[in-house]
């Protein structure tokens, strides 16, 4: 059964250029299912990180949300208190991002860095968390995760550091996970085991997943449902296989030619 768990209702967001008002995605409309992949592509500056932002209300404070609605699992999220909105982050969306060493505090350990969303999201008392964060360890396919909790995050390896944060992503159980590029700064191996975890955990944890991507081949590979931007529209959106078979806007079709 397909349930709608996120509904981005005409969202727009502005920029204040000197006197004017520059709008950065405008009036862009789409929905995430309940344990789908949903890709979203484009060029450059289309808007891509801007609308993921707005899914955790982490937008910089120059930028504006102008008019929208994103409702969250019935719930108008853009209403939240900053109290409540603390809840919902992590408890609800895990967040993913291309570079995990600015995800982390360099000064804490990693292993205590994934028990401080247990702190904040669940009743767990400290033996427990512990034994939860090296389970989400070993779930995301660390093969020493003692050794891992213990570290720094610059005594990790890259693809280490992109493992650690998907853990520490879905440490409270989220029902979706936001990850803008995770893998563009990881080699061709590493990128590969990257994804076959994000398969693994959509089936096992039942996540759905927001997947901003350049690469058209994981798009295809990977996602249930495609969202194509250009300069903060969005300009197709349907399911990837039938918007790679028949794509209707001259953009699309662009960026398919330049796979091939
Ligand atoms: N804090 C900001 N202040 C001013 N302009 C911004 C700010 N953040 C983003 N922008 C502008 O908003 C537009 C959209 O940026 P965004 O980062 O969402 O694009 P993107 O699709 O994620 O691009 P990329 O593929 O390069 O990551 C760009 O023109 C960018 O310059
Ligand atoms: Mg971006």
């Amino acid at each position: 059964m397909n349930t709608t768990l996120v509904t981005i209702k005409d969202l727009t967001v502005s920029v204040k250029d000197g006197n004017q008002k520059k709008y950065l995605i405008e009036q862009i409309n789409f929905d995430i299912i309940q344990e789908h992949i949903v890709s979203l592509v484009g060029e450059s500056g289309s808007g891509k990180t801007t609308t993921a932002l707005c899914l955790g209300r982490l937008l910089s404070l120059a930028l504006t949300i102008e008019s929208g609605k994103i409702i969250f699992n019935g719930q108008d999220f853009l209403t939240l208190t900053e109290k409540q909105l603390q809840q919902f982050r992590g408890a609800e969306i895990g967040f993913i991002f291309q570079e995990p060493l600015y995800a982390f505090n360099p000064l804490l350990t990693i292993g205590f860095q994934i028990e401080e969303v247990l702190i904040a999201h669940s009743d767990r008392n400290r033996k427990q968390r512990q034994s939860r964060v090296l389970e989400l360890l070993d779930m995301v396919r660390i093969s020493d995760p003692m050794r891992v909790f213990r570290s720094y995050p610059h005594q990790l390896s890259g693809g280490m550091r992109q493992r650690a944060m998907i853990a520490q992503a879905i440490a409270a159980s989220p029902k979706l996970i936001i990850a803008d590029e995770p893998t563009s700064n990881l080699d061709v191996t590493l990128q590969a085991e990257i994804i076959e975890l994000f398969q693994e955990l959509n089936q096992k944890l039942h996540l759905a997943i927001l997947l901003i991507t350049h690469d058209l081949g994981l798009v295809r590979h990977l996602s249930d449902d495609l969202v194509v931007m250009k300069s903060g529209r969005i300009v197709e959106k349907g399911r990837t296989k039938d918007v790679l078979a028949m794509p209707r806007h001259s953009y699309t079709q662009e960026l398919l030619e330049a796979t091939h």
